[in-house]
């Protein structure tokens, strides 16, 4: 809305449910070009930009697709004087960011920040001033820079856990750390489900993402009685979104790596009793 008007257009990545809403959204204000999609193979892969538009104003993706579990390697490189574009709701402060390399971000605070109903949004100075003027103030990225966040009443309570959350994060040694770790947690799982025959995980290796691991056994049936199991076993929220089934572990920043090998564990002992 902010830099999408009619004769403008901007390049998008769709990776799955989130980017789709993204484009829909956005080609209410703009045109927009699908520039790479992994649609093709039911979103189990990060594909590669290609024919990039050369008049596009941005280039937007989507770095880790929740619902799917694919997450960009690397940002995708945007054509001419496009800036890059993040929905990184569900991977922001997973690992270090370059963050040079983009013109916004946004992502929601509900997966690694804090509770939800506030989004963190880091949006490159020039670009703050660029924005439509023809939209609600209330809209305009102006409006709350100019207003140190606080235009209207803020979430104040989940700012204040953010704030609380960038502190522990720092006490943990920093982004460099956290990566470290999300790196260990999710090695844990892949490496397990690589060698299993019962659990195979849907996401092709290299596009694979370090905090949602889906993975399925082929049989819902059987899907079911494993969430069912690990549930009984303290694992709650395993099971896969609704629109691709199968399962889910979410390993977020807050998640332990006790958790993971517990996971680990409880799908030892039912892949020998169903395998
Ligand atoms: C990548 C991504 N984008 C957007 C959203 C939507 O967030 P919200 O429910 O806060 O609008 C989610 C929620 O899971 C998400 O994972």
């Amino acid at each position: 809305m902010n830099f999408l008007q009619a004769g403008q257009g901007a390049d998008y990545i769709n990776t799955g449910s989130w980017s789709k809403k993204a484009i829909a959204q956005a080609r209410r204000f703009g045109d927009v070009y699908v520039v790479a999609s992994s649609e093709d193979r039911n979103f189990t892969y990060v594909p590669t930009e290609s024919d990039l538009t050369p008049s596009a104003r941005y280039l937007h993706f989507t770095s880790n697709n929740t619902i799917f579990g694919t997450q960009f390697r690397d940002e995708p490189t945007p054509t001419g004087d496009a800036w890059l574009v993040c929905d990184a709701s569900s991977d922001i402060f997973c690992q270090p960011i370059d963050i040079s390399r983009y013109g916004l971000i946004y992502a929601g605070a509900q997966k690694n920040l804090g509770p939800s109903g506030v989004t963190l949004v880091i949006i490159r100075d020039d670009l703050v001033k660029a924005g439509a003027l023809d939209i609600p103030e209330m809209l305009q990225y102006r409006t709350h820079a100019d207003n140190d966040s606080c235009y209207n009443t803020p979430p104040t309570f989940g700012i204040y856990v953010m704030g609380l959350v960038f502190r522990w994060l720092l006490d943990q040694g920093g982004l460099e750390e956290i990566g470290r770790r999300n790196q260990e947690k999710a090695a844990t799982l892949y490496d397990y489900l690589d060698e299993d025959v019962l659990f195979k995980p849907t996401a092709e290796t290299g596009s694979r993402s370090l905090m949602n691991i889906t993975f399925v056994t082929g049989n819902p049936d059987l899907d079911a009685r494993f969430i069912e199991t690990a549930s009984r076993s303290g694992l709650s929220g395993l099971k896969g979104h609704r629109s691709v089934g199968g399962m889910r572990a979410s390993i977020y920043n807050a998640f332990p790596p006790a958790g993971v090998e517990k996971l680990v564990d409880v799908m030892k002992d039912f892949a020998q009793q169903h395998g």
